[in-house]
């Protein structure tokens, strides 16, 4: 499904991805681990094309991610990100903030996009919240709308940075559940965490980077 290639990317002097491969299977969760610093976040950011790896390869589902050295259109809806700081529109109410990628990508009409994220949003179970700005929200129910957004897409795979990172051991919880569910829906889930205990909530499939390549 997702199969990265002998990916490399420096910043500078510094290599921060050295000969990165790995496979990941439709539904499956995986943990990627790795020291601050590793280069865990920008292996993803280089999967979601919102950084560009030096070499090596990226495709979902045979698809490739670069067409010519360029952002390939049919695989950018392919992937979805919960970022580190969640990156809501504090000016855009929750409703908003979900169909703003579909409707200006012009993927969807208006109508069709607040069904589907109406519909999101009662799966993940703050349908009443459609109305609310982000400030108005807990963290809990941010970290839903964030990941409402990067469902609407209906991407194959899923990347979540620290999602846990702020959360007590309930709040915890209820992310594994939820990343359970988005699993069972055959979505391929990549989590970047520092949180072993976690990972093992989830039994998921574990990756570590050390020194720009997959330890263990
Ligand atoms: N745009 C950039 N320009 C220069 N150096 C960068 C840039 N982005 C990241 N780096 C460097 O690359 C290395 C890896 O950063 P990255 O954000 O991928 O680490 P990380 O594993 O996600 O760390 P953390 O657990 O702290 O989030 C760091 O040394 C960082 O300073
Ligand atoms: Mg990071």
């Amino acid at each position: 499904m997702l199969k990265v290639t002998n990916l490399y990317k420096s910043f500078g002097e510094q290599t921060v991805l050295n000969d990165i491969s790995f496979e990941l299977a439709s539904g499956e969760i995986m943990c990627l681990r790795g020291k601050s610093g590793a280069g865990k976040t920008t292996l993803i950011r280089c999967i979601c094309n919102l950084d560009k790896a030096d070499s090596g390869t990226i495709s979902i589902n045979d698809i490739e991610s670069l067409e010519n050295g360029k952002p390939n259109k049919a695989y950018q809806n392919t992937v979805g990100m919960v970022s580190q700081g969640l990156d809501l529109f504090p000016n855009l109410n929750v409703m908003d903030n979900i169909t703003l990628a579909p409707v200006s990508r012009k993927l969807m009409t208006k109508e069709e996009a607040e069904k589907n994220a109406q519909a999101l949003l009662d799966s993940l179970e703050i349908g009443d919240k459609a109305k609310s700005y982000p400030s108005r929200l807990s963290g809990g129910e941010k970290q839903r709308v964030a990941v409402a957004r990067a469902c609407i897409l209906s991407p194959s795979v899923l990347f979540f940075d620290e999602p846990t990172s702020a959360l007590d051991i309930k709040a915890t919880r209820e992310v594994a559940n939820l990343i359970e569910d988005i699993a069972s829906r055959g979505i391929s889930v990549v989590i970047i965490t520092h949180d072993e205990s976690f990972c093992d909530m989830l039994g998921a499939r574990q990756i570590v980077i050390e020194s720009g390549k997959i330890a263990n």
